[in-house]
């Protein structure tokens, strides 16, 4: 859903040159895409598009959903310690706001194409169960997608803190094709429950209404003894 007005001429303009000179870093799948809905206006959940408004500063922060949930963050957690953002995007935009608030964040996602957008160690992988997290202390995720039942896993494995917005893509992976996004999420609360017992604190939280999100975030934090 279009959360923005539609974009001025200005603004239009300064989309324009960016789809001319990025476009075709892209996947071809993300080129339709942009090419398709990046004059429409910032939305509520295509983070291609949203990406892009962010990347131009073409977004109030009124809206930016992306500062919402690093507000959530700092309400939430202790920032100064090491971070891990997994499935970043094309355009690693939280990571960026991150980074401009001096928190010492590393990424991983196998699409990133804006890399110099951030200095830090930026891994081009996909995350698994796998994926070592030794050295971080919490590990978040803005709409992970297919990695955020591994995420939770390896935090609670690893007695590492997580904060992940959820998205609504309950059909990752590919097996659960009839799943919807409520069971989803309750099924994702349930795993982190069940595998955190009495070690970890789970629980939802949502974003103002005014960002039009109806999807929750989901806050696994261990429980000091
Ligand atoms: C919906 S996009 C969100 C991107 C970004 N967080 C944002 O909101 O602007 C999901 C991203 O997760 C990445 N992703 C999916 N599975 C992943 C995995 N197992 N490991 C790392 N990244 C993954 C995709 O490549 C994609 O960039």
């Amino acid at each position: 859903m279009i959360i923005s007005k539609k974009p001025n001429f200005i603004k239009r303009i300064k989309l324009k040159k960016f789809k001319d000179k990025y476009i075709k870093l892209y996947p071809d799948y993300l080129q339709e895409e942009i090419e398709e809905k990046l004059f429409l206006g910032y939305t509520n959940n295509n983070d291609t598009i949203n990406q892009i408004y962010c990347f131009l500063n073409l977004v109030n922060d009124n809206i930016n959903a992306y500062k919402a949930f690093i507000t959530i963050l700092e309400d939430n957690f202790d920032l100064t310690k090491k971070v891990l953002e997994v499935g970043a995007g094309t355009i690693p935009i939280l990571a960026k706001y991150l980074i401009d608030k001096k928190v010492n964040v590393d990424i991983i996602d196998p699409i990133i194409i804006f890399d110099k957008l951030v200095d830090t160690n930026i891994i081009k992988e996909k995350f698994t169960e796998k994926t070592n997290i030794d050295k971080y202390n919490l590990i978040i995720g803005y709409n992970p997608c297919g990695a955020t039942e591994d995420m939770i896993k390896s935090a609670i494995k690893n007695k590492k803190d997580f904060c992940i917005a959820l998205c609504g893509c309950c059909f990752l992976p590919n097996e659960y094709k009839n799943r919807t996004p409520k069971v989803w999420h309750e099924y994702l609360f349930d795993l982190a429950k069940g595998l955190g017992k009495n070690n970890y604190e789970i629980k939802f939280i949502y974003f103002d209404s005014k960002y039009k999100i109806e999807y929750p975030i989901i806050i696994g934090k261990r429980i000091k003894k």
